[in-house]
């Protein structure tokens, strides 16, 4: 058995979980999807999608990584030797990939608006200008791939230097860093003239513009918001010590994931309704829309360099978390060394993350199954692989796994008795609920 690295300290455990669930997705994601979709009964049922299901399959993902030790696809060959479930691994390892393919792209984009806001180049409240900017950000061809390689070598370079000396590390500095960030952007949103209509639109529920797509948004806003069912939880686990408890920091991840999502609306909605703009305004909502309102409020220029800087923050220690997946898997699947494992995962990132990025200018007319290959690699993460890696990883806990082993790695005999019942009921709707939703809303995705 090979030396391998482990978390240093329990708070180390939680940041490096909660960096990778608070993300581009909390960010750029839920604010225009709340936006989109009702507001309030959004959030509403976001919360129910978060707590009742994703919960449960956050604790399957991590009782499969601290019990086996191993990396995805090695984790699934210890608990079920001589089965074909350590396939579940090789979907896990895709999704990761897949998803960085278009994150890193995102990323570098962040990179881009930091630097852009450095140096004020949002100094005009001309709409058009700024919608310009982004798409010559964008659709250019060589600009972007230069800010999409910053962003994976520095990702790499955390990577690089391990679990302990690398990823803990530096979480450490960065979520509390972070949090302390989206607060200051929060005070200066609801101080502005007119912030209450947009408080008001994220916490007053109005259910008649639910649709079945809002449910489907939601779960698939959990599942990515909280980096399910694509290795990194179970990755993540595999470096943790016994005496974690899994329940106390699933939840904690999961509870700082939704309020930063939540603090992330606080500072962006009151903006938006202070200058009349709809919120429904979609995926531009923090790249045009934002950068208008700045240069509109006093301090405008030092709030979006701050606002781009959370942003890059925030994706970073979720890219680390996906490299994370693979470099583990090629160290120990096929031997190789950390380094040698960072820099092939890189490079495959970079060929892939390229095709997102000319995909959106240069290559904007390929198209596979009516798909760019951007969208492609969203479709593919979100909707086939995330999605199918979740679902089997909790038939494998309820179904394979059974639910002594599920038991003794949640510490069950050491629980009061309200612990041990919410354990018990857990279980059944890791065994009998969760897979028939998430089934459902797996097929409802394809079909629609
Ligand atoms: N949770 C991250 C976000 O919200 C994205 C992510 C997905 C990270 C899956 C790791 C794994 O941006």
């Amino acid at each position: 058995m090979q030396d391998r690295d482990t978390f240093g300290s329990k708070f180390g455990v939680l940041v490096a979980m909660a960096g990778s669930a608070v993300g581009l997705g909390n960010l750029w994601r839920f604010p225009y999807l709340v936006g989109t979709n009702g507001g309030a009964a959004f959030i509403f049922i976001y919360l129910a999608f978060v707590f009742l299901l994703c919960l449960p399959l956050m604790y399957s993902e991590f009782v499969i990584g601290r019990r086996s030790r191993a990396n995805v696809f090695g984790a699934f060959k210890v608990l079920a030797p001589k089965s074909n479930w350590s396939i579940v691994g090789i979907i896990a390892v895709l999704a990761s990939i897949s998803i960085m393919a278009f994150y890193s792209v995102v990323g570098g984009w962040t990179v881009d608006y930091f630097f852009k806001a450095l140096t004020f180049q949002f100094s005009t409240a001309d709409r058009n200008h700024l919608d310009v900017i982004f798409n010559t950000t964008v659709t250019s061809t060589y600009k972007p791939l230069v800010f999409m390689a910053i962003f994976v070598v520095l990702t790499a370079l955390i990577v690089i230097a391990g679990v302990k000396k690398g990823i803990e590390k530096y979480t450490k500095i960065m979520m509390p860093l972070l949090f302390l960030m989206i607060i200051l952007l929060d005070i200066r949103a609801l101080t502005l003239p007119g912030a209450s209509a947009g408080v008001s639109f994220l916490f007053k529920p109005d259910f008649s513009k639910v649709t079945s797509d809002t449910l489907l948004d939601a779960l698939g806003q959990a599942f990515f918001s909280l980096s399910l069912g694509c290795g990194t939880i179970i990755t993540y686990a595999s470096y943790v010590s016994k005496n974690v408890g899994i329940v106390d920091t699933s939840i904690k991840t999961a509870v700082s994931d939704t309020l930063f999502a939540i603090l992330a609306g606080i500072a962006i909605m009151p903006a938006v309704f202070a200058f009349g703009i709809s919120p429904s305004e979609g995926p531009g909502l923090v790249f045009i829309t934002l950068p208008y309102i700045f240069v509109q409020i006093p301090l405008g220029s030092i709030l979006a360099i701050l606002f781009f800087f959370i942003l890059f923050i925030a994706a970073i220690t979720s890219s680390i978390s996906l490299m994370e997946v693979a470099v583990a898997y090629l160290i120990e699947e096929f031997k190789m060394k950390r380094l040698s494992a960072v820099l092939l995962s890189s490079a495959v990132v970079l060929v892939l993350g390229t095709l997102c990025s000319l995909s959106q200018g240069l290559l904007s007319g390929i198209k596979i199954a009516g798909r760019n290959f951007f969208d492609l690699f969203d479709f593919l993460s979100s909707n086939v692989f995330m999605t199918i890696g979740g679902l089997l990883s909790i038939i494998f806990v309820g179904w394979w796994l059974k639910k002594e082993a599920f038991k003794d790695e949640m510490h069950y005999k050491s629980k009061n008795l309200f612990c041990r019942r919410y354990i018990d009921v857990t279980f059944f709707v890791i065994k009998y609920i969760a897979p028939i939703v998430v089934f459902v809303i797996m097929l409802r995705g394809w079909l629609k």
